[in-house]
């Protein structure tokens, strides 16, 4: 029998910030060599959205989640909404995301905030596509949304920095849970609770690049080649074997971002 190698999937990158501009491909084949054998490159406005797309169509391995998040609502065209239609009919398009609420920021008030995360959760029902969730210091508000509008649609909460309270009103709604680089701090007790306790089909790993790279790394730029590292803590803390942790992560991928299959 021929043991399969094991494969990392990077479930929420920034390639096409300018922090890859010099070195944006050699950072795929790092991930490459470092057996990450997909990334999913998310936007969180309509420029980096059709940035994402490019990346998808110009390497196998990457994937495109095109949305507006929550602090980039401020110079939307009237039109934004269609034109995310209109994005996400690309065959390489995986789900609706960046999308939710910010109130670290703050940059818009909280019901153009709700305004945009609730349409952009119907564009994703309409499509029948999941969603991605950024939320910040937004927790209630963000569960009070995703309760009443997006229950049973498919959905991650991204860089899951919450305890064990947030994560399981995340999971009542049907939503997995996807941990970054702090997961790999030494101080976060409360996520690594988080990880231990959530159901083995509700995980996965991300990097968020170029921001939270994981411990030895912190500080650093961060890039997917690194979501090894996030995946070999999320297999200690669980106390179970990386092969079979990254497997599991890759097939929870698979199901939740069922267009990576097609
Ligand atoms: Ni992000």
């Amino acid at each position: 029998m021929i043991e399969q190698s094991i494969q990392f999937i990077d479930t929420h990158a920034h390639l096409s910030l300018t922090q890859f501009e010099q070195d944006r491909e050699v950072a795929v084949e790092r991930a490459t060599h470092a057996q990450v054998a997909r990334i999913i490159e998310i936007g969180f406005d309509l420029a980096s959205s059709r940035a994402a797309i490019a990346l998808a169509e110009a390497y196998p391995q990457i994937f495109a989640v095109v949305g507006v998040q929550p602090n980039h609502l401020n110079e939307l065209p009237e039109a934004w909404l269609s034109e995310l239609r209109a994005m996400a009919a690309h065959p390489r398009v995986v789900a609706i995301g960046e999308i939710g609420l910010d109130f670290y920021w703050m940059k818009a008030p909280l019901e153009a905030q709700e305004q945009a995360f609730r349409a952009q959760l119907a564009l994703a029902r309409e499509l029948g596509l999941p969603v991605v969730i950024h939320s910040r210091d937004a927790a209630t508000d963000t569960l009070r949304i995703l309760d009443h509008a997006a229950r049973g649609q498919p959905g991650v909460m991204h860089s899951f920095l919450g305890d064990w309270s947030f994560a399981q009103g995340c999971l009542d709604v049907g939503f997995m849970l996807s941990f970054s680089g702090p997961l790999t701090f030494s101080k976060s007790t409360a996520l690594h609770e988080v990880a231990r306790l959530a159901p083995v089909d509700r995980l996965l790993t991300e990097t968020d690049s170029p921001y939270l790279s994981p411990n030895p790394l912190r500080g650093q730029r961060n890039e997917p080649a690194n979501v090894a590292l996030i995946a070999r803590q999320l297999a200690a803390l669980r106390k179970e074997p990386l092969p079979d942790v990254a497997k599991q992560v890759w097939t929870n991928a698979e199901q939740l971002f069922s267009k990576l299959r097609a």
